[in-house]
């Protein structure tokens, strides 16, 4: 088959590394950048340190708003689907360049294969959630890397064409975590002792777009004792700065954000996580690391269920207590399938099944 993959932000690069590696065995594949990220630290370096192959096309559409932004990226990726004619699209997870890819494709009764499919948090408010929500409607393939994604599919009417394949994540991170152990330097770098600091990122609209939700994180994030290590995106930056709350981040070590082998370097040797990452609430997991997510609800769900993952929402009290005091059972089953996610959804389009 010929597949067309469209990636555009961070995690879906680091997603496409374990499936294309993989996919280009049996298939032909079309990778389409579509430039939503663009920062050499948001996207080059992943390319670069993962080896991912070099995208056939680079949309480069940028920053804007959600209309703007999805509407480019919509009119840019049918231009290319028009002059490819491939047999189905790709798309990962939830972001403005899943759903626009997925809307593209679906207008020219071309397949969609949904990596990442039935994810839920049940809150409307957030972009991903519409994203992913229209993204598993436009689909014909929806690889789901739960059984709690199979169900969620389930409820919404969702059955054919689905199935269970385990975390690209969770391939990249088995994949990658050797290669980082001899090749990361980040600890020496940053004169870091294995597990004497808190590993944290923020970036979710929610917490960034709400000045109130900002500055609870920010204020809990002043009073914790351990060194705090803050690798900060760059629409985190802009609104700290924005809203002059930098002050609050004096204490904390703050970095540009780092490559993937840095940073699954970091959060291995951290004592905690603190998050509102989806992919980095799933990597603690992975690295046996607890995780405190500072959201109040997470798609991860079953993160949460086994005692390894706390949601605190955007409170600097109940921050702070997890910080403390959070402490996960010794018992870590296995959630996220057996590492070989990319394998089974390439063995699922090799028998044809998407129609
Ligand atoms: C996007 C996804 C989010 C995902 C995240 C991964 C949507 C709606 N959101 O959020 O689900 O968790 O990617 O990191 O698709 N910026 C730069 N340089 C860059 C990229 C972004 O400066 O290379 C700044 C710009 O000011 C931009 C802002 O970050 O406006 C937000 O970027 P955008 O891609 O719109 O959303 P993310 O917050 O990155
Ligand atoms: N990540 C990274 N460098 C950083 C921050 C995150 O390589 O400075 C990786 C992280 O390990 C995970 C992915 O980016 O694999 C998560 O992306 P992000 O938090 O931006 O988005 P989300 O998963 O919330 O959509």
């Amino acid at each position: 088959m010929k597949i067309a993959t469209v990636v555009g932000a961070r995690p879906q690069f680091i997603k496409a590394a374990s499936v294309s590696r993989v996919l280009r065995n049996d298939h032909q594949e079309i990778l389409i950048h579509t430039g939503q990220h663009y920062d050499t630290n948001m996207s080059d370096i992943f390319f670069d340190e993962l080896h991912i192959p070099r995208p056939d096309f680079h949309l480069g559409i940028g920053s804007g708003r959600h209309g703007a932004q999805t509407g480019a990226i919509l009119e840019k990726v049918e231009e290319v689907l028009i002059r490819e004619t491939p047999d189905a699209l790709l798309v990962y997870g939830d972001t403005n360049s899943t759903l626009a890819g997925a809307l593209a494709a679906s207008k020219l009764h071309i397949p969609v294969i949904h990596i990442e499919a039935g994810l839920r948090s049940f809150n409307r408010r957030m972009p991903e959630e519409i994203n992913r929500v229209l993204t598993d409607h436009l689909s014909s393939c929806l690889s789901c890397p739960t059984e709690t994604a199979v169900k969620n599919l389930k409820a919404e009417g969702i059955t054919e064409g689905v199935s269970q394949d385990g975390d690209v994540m969770y391939d990249a991170f088995l994949y990658n975590l050797e290669l980082a152990k001899e090749r990361s330097t980040i600890l020496q770098t940053l004169n870091l002792d294995p597990k004497s600091y808190i590993l944290c990122t923020i970036h979710r609209a929610e917490n960034t777009d709400d000045p109130a939700r900002l500055t609870q994180i920010l204020k809990a994030l002043a009073k914790i004792s351990t060194p705090v290590v803050l690798p900060l995106h760059p629409r985190t930056r802009k609104i700290v700065q924005e809203l002059g709350l930098s002050s609050l981040l004096e204490k904390v070590k703050v970095l540009e954000p780092v490559g993937y082998l840095d940073m699954i370097t970091l959060e291995a040797q951290s004592q905690k996580l603190l998050t509102d990452s989806g992919g980095v609430q799933k990597e603690a997991y992975f690295a046996a690391v607890p995780c405190i997510t500072m959201r109040d609800e997470t798609e991860w769900v079953e993160t949460v269920d086994v005692g390894w993952n706390r949601l605190t929402g955007a409170d600097e009290e109940k921050i702070l207590e997890a910080v403390e005091k959070f402490s996960p059972p010794a018992d870590r089953p296995g959630i996220f399938g057996d590492g070989q996610a990319a394998e089974h959804i390439v063995a699922t389009l090799s028998k044809g099944l998407v129609r």
